[in-house]
């Protein structure tokens, strides 16, 4: 009968509790990763009231294509959420359920509401950049990797924004080009 030597057996031992220690280290996660991936949950589910604040407050004004691209916009926030919520239970964190922040629920003008927007998805983006950061250090590789969607999706959030709040300001400078046509054509005429 073959009987390993002590030294062996030791060896084996060592050889599967590392194994074993590795495969759940596969989904293990730094409570501190865990808590900061949480709460960009609670974010993205803020991101979706702001934007239902704003498609109220462009309803008030009776924006209504304003109002439908800021509803479909809370359809996309809710659903970084759910990707959140997924990445999350495949590592294995227990998802918790914060208060959401109250959003504002008023602009100056539609122009300062569409700023907003873009000011809103700049803040998101660094807030994305830093939880990449964080898993790098970390060494976490499900993290990262889920990470790696959001980063695209904000290039093209803001992006998308940008282009928008630029449509905006053009509107805005035609609006007042045609004030200043009208209080230009009300100039009386020289009595020689
Ligand atoms: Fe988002
Ligand atoms: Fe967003």
């Amino acid at each position: 009968m073959f009987l390993p030597s002590r030294a062996s057996t030791t060896q084996t031992y060592e050889r599967i509790h590392f194994e074993v220690h590795d495969r759940e280290m596969e989904h293990m996660i730094s409570r501190r990763l865990g808590d900061a991936l949480n709460r960009q949950l609670n974010r993205e589910l803020y991101s979706a009231y702001l934007y239902m604040s704003m498609a109220a407050y462009y309803e008030s004004i009776k924006l209504k294509g304003f109002s439908h691209w800021m509803q479909a916009q809370v359809t996309e926030e809710l659903m970084h959420a759910m990707k959140l919520f997924e990445a999350l239970s495949q590592m294995e964190v227990r998802i918790l359920m914060m208060p959401i922040e109250a959003p504002p629920v008023n602009w100056v003008s539609p122009l300062r509401c569409f700023e907003d927007v873009l000011k809103h998805e700049k803040l998101v983006t660094s807030l994305i950049n830093d939880l990449v950061k964080m898993s790098q250090n970390e060494n976490n590789a499900n993290a990262v990797n889920a990470l790696k969607w959001f980063v695209n999706e904000q290039k093209e959030e803001e992006e998308h924004a940008s282009e928008i709040l630029e449509k905006c300001r053009r509107a805005l400078d035609t609006q007042a080009l045609k004030v200043l046509d009208d209080e230009l054509s009300e100039r009386p005429w020289p009595m020689g």
